[in-house]
Order: C-alpha cells, then sequence, then structure tokens
C-alpha cells in the first residue's frame, strides 16, 4: 500500500540546551510546523524534517527525537551546512527574492562565500534526497514543503522516479524579474529543480501565475540565463490554499490563559479603540511602515490622539540573521520615537493610568497575549510586503469579539480569499503609508452595520475552508 512521507525543514520538534546544559523539548512553532503537526497528529504519517542545530542532533542521538503517533525522520546535517543552507541561501536569498526584499543597490551580493553557501545548499537538499530515497516504498507520496527544498523535485526524480512528488510553497515566488537577480546559472538549477516535482502547489494564482511566468521567460531565453539554452518546460501547478484548524484556534482563544491575557491588555489600553496586528518580526510583514502609517493617521486626523492605541505583537524569528536583528531594531526605535512624539502623561502601558502611549509593543513570544490581542481588536492590521498567505489574517477574523475591520494587504495570498469582492477586508497597498493610514481610519470610523457585515463575511470565508481541504488539496494533487 502506498504511503506519505511529508518533508519540511522544521519539524514538529526541535530542542534547545536548558541552563543547566539539559535539553529542553520545544513543540512546532511557526505556521506550517504546526499546522501539519495538527493534521496529521496520531495518523503514524512518515515526517521526515533536519536538525536544527546541536541540540537536534543530541536529542537524535539519544533516542528523543520522538512523538507518539508519528514516524519521525530526524536528517542530520553538520552546522556549517546548515547555516549555508538555513541562513543563507533559504532564508537571506531566496526568502528575499520570493518575498521581493532586496535593497537592490546595495544586496544581493553573490561572491564566492555565497557561491559556498549554495554548495551547502545543494547538500542539504542531497541529504534529504537520501533519507526520502531510503526510507520510501514503491509509489509511496511525498508531499514536500517549502523553498528549503527547490532542488529535491528533480534529485528525487532522478533516484526514485517511480514516487510521486507534490511541492507546496508556503511563501509566494518571485517575479520573473527578481528571479532574474539569481545569478543565471543558479536561477536555471532552481527551475529544474522545482521541474523535476510532479506538481507544485501554491496558495493563492498570484503566486502560480509569477511561478509560471518564470518558466515562460526562461524559454524565451529572456528569463534567467539569457543566451543559455531554454529552460526546462513548467511542472504541472495547483492553487490549494491553507485554511485553519477551526475549531483548534477557537478552543485555543476561548482558553483561561488568553482571557487573563485580554483582561490585562484592555488594563493597558485603558478603554481606547484597538488597532492590532500580532507577527513573527520579519522584513516583509511591514511593521515599520504600519506604525508610520498609524502616526500618519495621528497627524492628518487629531481628533484620534489620546483615543486609539496600536498594539503591536511582534514575537521573535530567525534570530540568527542579521537582517532581522536590525529590522528589529528599527521596529523598537520606531515605536519608542513616535511614543515619544505623541504620548502623554505615564500611561497607556502597564501602570494603566491616565496617560496613553500611541504604541504598546510586545516582543515576547506570547501567544495568548497575541490571541487576546486579536479577540478584542476593532482593527486588524496586516500590511505585508508579500506574504505567502497570512494566516493571521484568517485567525483573527475568527476569533474577533468586537466586528473588527480587516485591514488587508493585497499583497498577501490570503487577500484572493477575504476580499470578497469589496465586501470583505479593507485593501492597503503595503507601501502606502498615507492610504495605508486612510483606510485605519475608514476602518475605525465605520458603521456598526458595516463592521458587522464585513466581519461575518470574512468569517464566513475562513470557515468555509479547513486545514484539511488544504491537506486533501495535495494529496490529489500528487494523484495527477
Ligand atoms: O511562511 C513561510 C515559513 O517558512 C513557514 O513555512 C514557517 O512556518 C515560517 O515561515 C517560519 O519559518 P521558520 O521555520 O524559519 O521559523
Amino acid at each position: 500500500m502506498s504511503r506519505t512521507i511529508v518533508v519540511s525543514n522544521r519539524g514538529p520538534l526541535t530542542f534547545r540546551a536548558g541552563p543547566d546544559g539539559d535539553l529542553v523539548a520545544v513543540p512546532a512553532a511557526g505556521g506550517l510546523a504546526s499546522s501539519v503537526h495538527r493534521l496529521l497528529a496520531g495518523s503514524g504519517t512518515t515526517w521526515a524534517s533536519v536538525t536544527m542545530g546541536a541540540a537536534d542532533r543530541e536529542a537524535v542521538s539519544k533516542g528523543l527525537m520522538h512523538v507518539d503517533g508519528l514516524d519521525l525522520v530526524p536528517v542530520v546535517v553538520d552546522d556549517e551546512t546548515y547555516r549555508q543552507a538555513y541562513d543563507v541561501v533559504a532564508n537571506t536569498t531566496l526568502w528575499y527574492v520570493h518575498h521581493h526584499l532586496f535593497d537592490l543597490p546595495n544586496r544581493p551580493r553573490f561572491d564566492r562565500h555565497w557561491r559556498q553557501a549554495w554548495e551547502g545548499y545543494r547538500a542539504y537538499n542531497r541529504a534529504m534526497a537520501d533519507a526520502v530515497s531510503e526510507r520510501a516504498g514503491d509509489g509511496d507520496t511525498v508531499l514536500v514543503q517549502d523553498y528549503h527544498f527547490s532542488l529535491l523535485g528533480r534529485m528525487l526524480a532522478e533516484r526514485r522516479p517511480d514516487l510521486r512528488t507534490v511541492h507546496f510553497l508556503h511563501t509566494p515566488f518571485a517575479a520573473p524579474a527578481m528571479l532574474g537577480v539569481l545569478p543565471d546559472d543558479v536561477a536555471a538549477e532552481l527551475l529544474d529543480g522545482m521541474a523535476g516535482y510532479g506538481a507544485c502547489g501554491f496558495h493563492c494564482h498570484k503566486w502560480e501565475a509569477d511561478f509560471l511566468g518564470c518558466y515562460e521567460a526562461a524559454g524565451r531565453g529572456r528569463g534567467p540565463g539569457p543566451g543559455q539554452a531554454r529552460g526546462p518546460a513548467a511542472p504541472r501547478t495547483f492553487v490549494a490554499p491553507l485554511g485553519l484548524d477551526v475549531d483548534g484556534v477557537a478552543d485555543e482563544a476561548a482558553a483561561d490563559d488568553v482571557a487573563a491575557a485580554a483582561a490585562a491588555l484592555r488594563d493597558e489600553v485603558g478603554g481606547r479603540r484597538v488597532v492590532a496586528r500580532a507577527d513573527r518580526m520579519e522584513p516583509s510583514k511591514n511593521i515599520v511602515r504600519g506604525m508610520l502609517a498609524f502616526e500618519e493617521m495621528l497627524v492628518a486626523r487629531p481628533e484620534w490622539l489620546g483615543r486609539v492605541v496600536h498594539v503591536v505583537c511582534a514575537y521573535p524569528s530567525r534570530q540568527g540573521l542579521a537582517e532581522y536583528l536590525a529590522y528589529a531594531a528599527d521596529v523598537e526605535h520606531t515605536a519608542e520615537r513616535i511614543n515619544h512624539a505623541f504620548g502623554t502623561g505615564s500611561g497607556g502601558g502597564d501602570e494603566g493610568g491616565d496617560g496613553w502611549s500611541p504604541i504598546v509593543l510586545s516582543l515576547s513570544d506570547d501567544r495568548p497575549r497575541s490571541l487576546a490581542a486579536l479577540t478584542l481588536s476593532d482593527v486588524l492590521l496586516i500590511n505585508p510586503v508579500r506574504d505567502g498567505m497570512n494566516l493571521v489574517a484568517k485567525e483573527g477574523p475568527l476569533v474577533n469579539t468586537q466586528d473588527g475591520v480587516l485591514v488587508l494587504s493585497r499583497e498577501a495570498g490570503a487577500w484572493e480569499e477575504l476580499e470578497l469582492g469589496g465586501e470583505g477586508a479593507l485593501g492597503v497597498n503595503p507601501f502606502d503609508v498615507a492610504g495605508t493610514a486612510d483606510a485605519l481610519h475608514a476602518a475605525l470610523t465605520m458603521s456598526s452595520e458595516g463592521r458587522a457585515a464585513r466581519a461575518g463575511a470574512v468569517r464566513g470565508a475562513v470557515v468555509r475552508r479547513t486545514a484539511a481541504d488544504w491537506w486533501a488539496d495535495q494529496l490529489a494533487a500528487a494523484q495527477g
């Protein structure tokens, strides 16, 4: 009987060294690993993921990398290979290319160090190809998640043509001009690697179109590798938006720790209106422009001074990367500057006095507080520069109790499902600070009937499609 093997960089369990040097287990973090874990819990499915450092490797050697009800296959890679593949190529090259984040006059610089990192990325993909080839039975289905494995499709096609392979991308895919930033041979290798998969899936049609556009450009000899041989034919593609584990998220939001966090947050904002957001601390999330838009609203419409608070929950992500640390510093600095310029008295903060801090920023990984912010907000601001899906755009409307208005970037994958012909989310161009300020004002001043209608429409769209539907679409795509 054919089985399913899941492949991802981050698995359902990682370890870190505790204060006494002991190993501390950390359950799946991030949208992808936690969504997949909820879906597969108890199913016995084989899940191959990569060790993320020394603590994970030690856990593997001690037999601790184990989750009941799953068949975990930890793929062990050394620190240097992991750094080259995850930090340099996946998260500071491919992530930047697919999200259009490069500050092009300065970055990227594809020097010999970067070339070594590309070698590391190949080795990392090969390590996964070895593990899957060894473990898979005849004709098994392999569902590969994300941009860490762009080369695995070709490697598996060459070694195990019997397998049914699917790649699902949780980020956008670069537009052709942006893919052309990569060195010609690298872009060509990436497209060839992806063409090796039986099918490639995306959260929305826009990313699928960019993906196909890259093959078309390469085929005309005008994409990556001008003057080179024509590129490969595109693989079969499909669009399958990730939905929520609706009951699971609703249960989480109803828990006592979220109620306690909501009570604390209410004290902090002191009865004022709330514009909230909850994101990983990450450049594509556009947190700084969101705060600048909030500031612009205070300047353009001074009637809001003292009457509204921007609650920003930005929890740590990929802290080994200089770019992410610099972005976090920018977020903190911007919040401080705005609070210094506009804040009054002592409060808006923990003391809850009469004073007002326009921005309440939390930097810790505090899921109950993030959920609390989503439940009590009047407006949820999600303005990424570009985002594969953005699950917070679905979680927020599901758990919100205030008929909150969703202000959503048209560059988030979720936009396709949640704009609802102009009757759902309010759309913003993520680069347009003044336009975003206007959208925040429109959301805050919308009639209660208008709010209820939009919130109901968005919630309806969120519950219509679940994570299980997304998974079923991948399995169907594997069958061809
Ligand atoms: O959204 C893309 C993605 O890679 C997800 O798949 C993942 O959940 C999230 O970013 C966090 O990434 P990381 O595992 O690098 O912390």
